[in-house]
């Protein structure tokens, strides 16, 4: 399959970050070279313009072949549970985020065709209470107290192992709360960013599940998108971390985000419900540090508050695209 060109495999492309970045990959390397894989095959139309396969990754015999005939240079290895999810089944989240991961890190390490680069996502749950709130450093104490955090952390060792020990070119982003209009998120604690603009037009209120005065790092996908993609282009001498990068983008608590829809959209009826996602959103951080990013290749996000929020709502007042 691979003819010499680059090689894409994507694991978990049905996600919220998957369904963007498969399209995005497809516009670089060609529809061709990006095979998506899932559990499940999606509907979405995006997976319609290149190849797509199952894929449970904890099944490693079921990903060796596909390495074996699809000859990647390149894993996106999304497949996760994501925080809220993984508090609800702790033993799934270990298997999928660890279990998983270590198959698609030991079917890179010794694919038969070279696998160059693998992308690995981490999060700001790697933190945790006794971690500095404001301006988290790119190095501090990390103690989550999710399960999704732990398994982000051990994710996050192994990734810098397997660089140190076998030269696997493993990168990897903290990513903050991704906003995003096109694929819902699934099962994470900043996923009230997103729900929030869909009540709002089809019902003109929302109740969130984090308090008022909850602050979380955010990002807005195009920024989310580009921030990796440049990380997978940038010189392998210019990283110098290898565990997962700091990335931030904006910082804003529900009552901050529900206030910018009014001024941009209009009134609507905002109420405040908190749940065991509350305790998750306490232990992480409000802001991050991402110097290191910066310096070692070149991010710089694009999109503050104003803008997602103009954004956003421009993109979901459209009619759906079928
Ligand atoms: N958005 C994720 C979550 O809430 C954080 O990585 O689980």
């Amino acid at each position: 399959m691979n003819s010499g060109k680059e090689a894409i495999l994507v694991t978990g492309a049905c996600g919220q970050l998957g369904t963007e970045l498969v399209g995005e990959l497809r516009k670089i390397y060609g529809e061709g070279q990006v095979l998506a894989t899932d559990m499940k095959p999606s509907e979405n139309q995006v997976f319609d313009s290149g190849p797509f396969q199952t894929l449970n990754v904890l099944d490693k015999k079921g990903l060796q072949e596909i390495v074996e005939r699809f000859r990647p240079t390149q894993i996106y290895h999304l497949a996760a549970i994501l925080s809220a999810a993984a508090e609800r089944n702790p033993t799934l989240a270990w298997d999928v985020n660890i279990a998983g991961f270590m198959n698609v890190l030991d079917v890179a390490k010794s694919a038969p065709s070279k696998v160059y680069k693998v992308y690995a996502p981490s999060s700001i749950a790697v933190f945790g209470p006794h971690t500095p709130r404001r301006d988290t450093p790119q190095h501090t104490i990390t103690d989550p107290t999710t399960v999704y955090g732990i398994t982000k952390l051990v994710g996050e060792r192994l990734s810098d192992y397997y660089f140190a020990q076998y030269q696997l070119d493993v990168r990897s982003i903290r990513y903050p709360g991704l906003i995003s209009y096109k694929t819902p998120p699934g099962g994470g604690t900043t996923d009230y960013a997103v729900e929030i603009f869909h009540k709002v037009l089809t019902d003109r209120k929302y109740v969130s599940f984090l308090g008022p005065d909850t602050p979380l790092p955010m990002m807005y996908m195009p920024d989310a998108l580009r921030g990796t993609l440049e990380l997978m282009e940038a010189p392998a001498e210019k990283l110098t971390i290898r565990s997962s990068y700091n990335m931030a983008a904006m910082c804003f608590t529900p009552h901050e985000l529900a206030e910018e829809i009014k001024r941009q959209f209009g009134e609507f009826e905002m109420g405040y419900s908190p749940d065991f996602r509350q305790h998750i959103a306490d232990s992480w951080p409000a802001s991050l540090d991402d110097t290191q990013a910066r310096l070692d290749w070149g991010w710089l996000p694009r999109f503050g508050l104003k803008e997602m929020v103009a954004d956003m709502l421009k993109n979901i007042r459209l009619p759906a695209r079928v």
